[in-house]
């Protein structure tokens, strides 16, 4: 039980002095505290109070081969004593610069950057200078990054706060906020403001608010109305990519949008991510052109080889995805099964190697359907799964992946933890 975690309690209070709330990135922190982790192997995280998690967070969604790959290990390890920073080109960035491409054909060029909020960052800003429109779209619950145009309305871990503070108004102005998987109000904007309109950014699929899928046809739509009002449609695949298909959601639904930004899977455990589009789009930036971004870190030796050798894997071994959803399929049936049999009310969704349960009686399709869910009653089955060793994302606003270490014995343990979970939440109202 959390409570039983006397080091992990010691840590929390120390890192409290000094890390805001104990923490570093705020979907890490839990009532009462979070575990503190010494190592992670496969499927599994260790504790400093030497216990042992199931792990369904994976480092949300990033590690979609499980903790300390030996082939990565292995590729990075090579690289260490040849040197961890260059700043100056290396051939292995072009190699997986033409991969990525090759499976992202849409991102007709692209650049490297660290982490997803940089590449959604610096997507909009080139689609604001390649339109030299000021105005963006996104949707309520989809959450890109921790920077300030898309810091309203977000889910994750900002689903607790409605806009964050710190953030100028001229520049939440020029933020329209739309509710997924609604036509109309997609309608609605483009009549009013289709010129005004830079780019639409959007979660195909919503990894952000616990688990949305759109519906049929939305994101088609999607793509014809900001073709037709000169919109750069932006697919944020930093979750979705690489793992929904090697391909992303794109695809998955066969639909190119105009620019696309990747990050999580495509570092394998590294700081690594990406966006490009449109030749036209991308040619904006420098030194080609007058958009710039720039970065000390950007296309590292030590991520681009972690990142490169990860692809490749993910390549070379495509039916890992049919594997990934068979298990996946597994769990969020169980789930189903067992919330019916104790007769809790609840949604699972779930696709490819994702899945989330809501506590709600109404069908979960957006981010006011998933606010709708009991947070105390997932805050118990969070807690609960924990006594029973397995780790799932803290928040209700998040959801749960697989990697191709979980097990089949992994997925029994955790429908029998699941069933401990939803059995100690029988009767509740
Ligand atoms: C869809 C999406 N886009 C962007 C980001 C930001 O990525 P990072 O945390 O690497 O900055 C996240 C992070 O969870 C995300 O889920």
């Amino acid at each position: 039980m959390v409570e039983g975690n006397l080091k992990s309690k010691e840590l929390y209070e120390r890192a409290k002095r000094l890390l805001p709330g104990g923490v570093n990135s705020p979907v890490r922190a839990f009532k009462p505290y979070p575990f503190f982790v010494n190592r992670a192997k496969g499927s599994r995280l260790y504790s400093a109070d030497g216990k042992s998690y199931i792990d369904y967070c994976m480092a949300y969604g990033a590690l979609l081969l499980g903790h300390a790959h030996e082939e990565i290990i292995r590729a990075v390890s090579e690289q260490l004593p040849k040197g961890t920073l260059y700043c100056t080109p290396i051939e292995l960035e072009v190699e997986l610069a033409e991969l990525i491409h090759r499976i992202y054909p849409s991102m007709e060029m692209l650049r490297l950057v660290n982490t997803g909020t940089e590449a959604t960052m610096h997507a909009i800003r080139a689609a604001r200078g390649f339109t030299e429109r000021k105005k963006i779209i996104m949707f309520e619950g989809c959450f890109h990054g921790s920077h300030d145009s898309v810091l309203v309305r977000a889910g994750s871990g900002a689903a607790v706060i409605p806009s964050s503070n710190g953030i100028p108004n001229e520049i939440v102005q020029n933020t329209i906020v739309l509710p997924y998987n609604n036509f109309n109000a997609l309608d609605e904007v483009f009549s009013k403001k289709g010129h005004e309109i830079a780019a639409v950014i959007i979660e195909p699929i919503v990894v952000n608010s616990g688990l949305i899928l759109p519906k049929k046809g939305y994101l088609e739509y999607l793509r014809k109305i900001t073709h037709e009002n000169g919109a750069v449609l932006i697919f944020d695949e930093v979750v979705t990519g690489f793992r929904v298909t090697l391909g992303g959601c794109q695809k998955y639904y066969e639909i190119k949008p105009d620019m696309t930004t990747l990050g999580k899977i495509i570092g394998g455990g590294f700081p690594l991510a990406a966006y490009g589009g449109k030749r036209e789009i991308m040619e904006n930036i420098a030194p080609l052109g007058k958009v710039y971004q720039a970065g000390t870190f950007s296309g590292n030796p030590i991520s681009v080889v972690a990142g490169y050798t990860t692809v490749k894997l993910l390549k070379n071994s495509e039916q890992i995805y049919s594997e990934l959803e068979r298990n996946c399929k597994q769990i969020a049936n169980a789930l189903i099964d067992i919330s019916r049999d104790y007769k809790i009310e609840a949604q699972v969704n779930s696709i490819a190697s994702m899945f989330q349960i809501f506590f709600t009686s109404s069908p979960v399709v957006d981010y006011y359907s998933a606010k709708s869910s009991d947070i105390e009653k997932f805050h118990k089955y969070f807690l609960e799964l924990l006594k029973n060793e397995v780790f799932i994302p803290p928040s209700q606003f998040e959801t749960c992946f697989l990697s191709t270490a979980h097990s089949i014995e992994d997925c029994e343990i955790t429908i029998e933890a699941l069933n401990k979970a939803l059995a100690s939440m029988r009767g509740e109202k």
